[in-house]
């Protein structure tokens, strides 16, 4: 039997390079070796307040990126996660057995509530969604047998807490749930702000100056990557004490397939100018194809995928949240 993944990304926010070198990218190559599930999860979205005009578009448009990137519903299971009502479901259950300890540990939980408050004091304005936003993704990893999650470095915390969650439930209740892994692809595991390079590349980032959308036209892309900021000095090295340069090099790598040591080397003697002119020619190469794509796909097409991948997946998912609700005593 082929091991399972899932993964999703959120409708919120702009889906840039970062998303697809860190997540998308190791996805499309994991569909061929695994059963693949991938989700939209627009429940988790709501964890801020959203327009709900623009959730809708943004649901959308996710799926769309997921297609263009190369996910292929022939090979996996793509869905919206609120399709499957067993995720709010299981993610009720497990809240019971998680401890508010726990979750206010989580690093994403504290950027999360400085962000709706807009300072430090976890006060009394904070949703409660975004306390418990990583027992939500537990039941998402946990309804499907998962064995490896794909995803950015940033998620390997809420990993950890499905980890322990699943074990503590194991313990109590009898052997339910499957053991899931992180699954993290080295090289493009943090892309970094490209107005910053000391924080990751954020699709809430308040400046559209730190990050490249994959939905950025031609014009916008040279113009971001012009601004992005540089280290002291003029030449071209993949070190330490130069992040801005580390992160654009590891930019232009990803989407180049040149190796940093040879990107160093084509641009011995060169100026940031050129290199920078050379990286914009490279992003934009790789969007060209990728927006042509999605333009392609309809609103009603990209439904109907949808739709056939709840199908597809709901009855894995009640199958195991039937299990869990015998364990624990509710009559079905
Ligand atoms: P998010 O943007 O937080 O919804 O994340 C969606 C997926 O993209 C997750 O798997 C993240 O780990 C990944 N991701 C988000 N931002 C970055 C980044 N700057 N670099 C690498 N991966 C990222
Ligand atoms: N929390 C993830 C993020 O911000 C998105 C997510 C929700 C997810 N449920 C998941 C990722 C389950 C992997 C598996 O990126």
């Amino acid at each position: 039997m082929k091991k399972r993944i899932f993964s999703g990304v959120a409708p919120s926010g702009t889906i840039h390079i970062g998303n697809y070198l860190g997540a998308l990218k190791n996805w499309v190559k994991l569909q061929d070796e695994f059963e693949s599930i991938f989700c939209v999860v627009d429940m988790h979205a709501i964890t801020l307040p959203r327009d709900p005009e623009e959730l809708k578009r943004k649901t959308l448009d996710v799926a769309k990126i997921y297609l263009a990137s190369g996910i292929d519903p022939a090979k996996c299971s793509l869905f919206i996660q609120s399709h499957v009502s067993e995720h709010a479901e299981l993610s009720w259950i497990l809240n019971t057995i998680a401890k508010t300890g726990e979750l206010s540990r989580m690093t994403q939980f504290k950027d999360k509530s400085e962000l709706a408050t807009g300072n430090k004091d976890l006060s009394e304005s904070v949703p409660l969604g975004i306390f418990n936003y990583p027992i939500l993704m537990a039941a998402d990893i946990l309804l499907y047998d998962t064995n490896l999650v794909p995803v950015g470095e940033d998620q390997l915390q809420h990993i950890e807490l499905t980890r322990i969650l699943a074990k503590r439930f194991n313990n109590k209740f009898g052997e339910t749930f499957v053991i899931p892994e992180g699954h993290v692809q080295k090289e493009g595991m943090r892309i970094m702000g490209l107005d910053d390079p000391t924080k990751k590349m954020s699709k809430s980032a308040a400046s559209e100056y730190n990050y490249i959308a994959l939905t950025d036209d031609e014009e916008t892309v040279r113009r971001k990557i012009k601004k992005a900021v540089t280290d002291s000095g003029s030449e071209i090295v993949y070190r330490d004490d130069k992040p801005a340069l580390m992160n654009l090099i590891n930019i232009y790598s990803l989407l180049s397939d040149i190796s940093a040591k040879e990107i160093e080397k084509k641009y011995e003697g060169k100026g940031y100018a050129e290199f920078k002119s050379d990286l914009a020619d490279i992003v934009v190469e790789f969007l060209k194809p990728f927006q042509k794509k999605i333009a392609e796909l309809s609103d009603e097409k990209v439904l109907e995928i949808l739709l056939e991948g709840a199908k597809k997946v709901r009855p894995i998912a009640k199958t195991k949240l039937d299990e869990v609700k015998k364990k624990i005593g509710f009559i079905i």
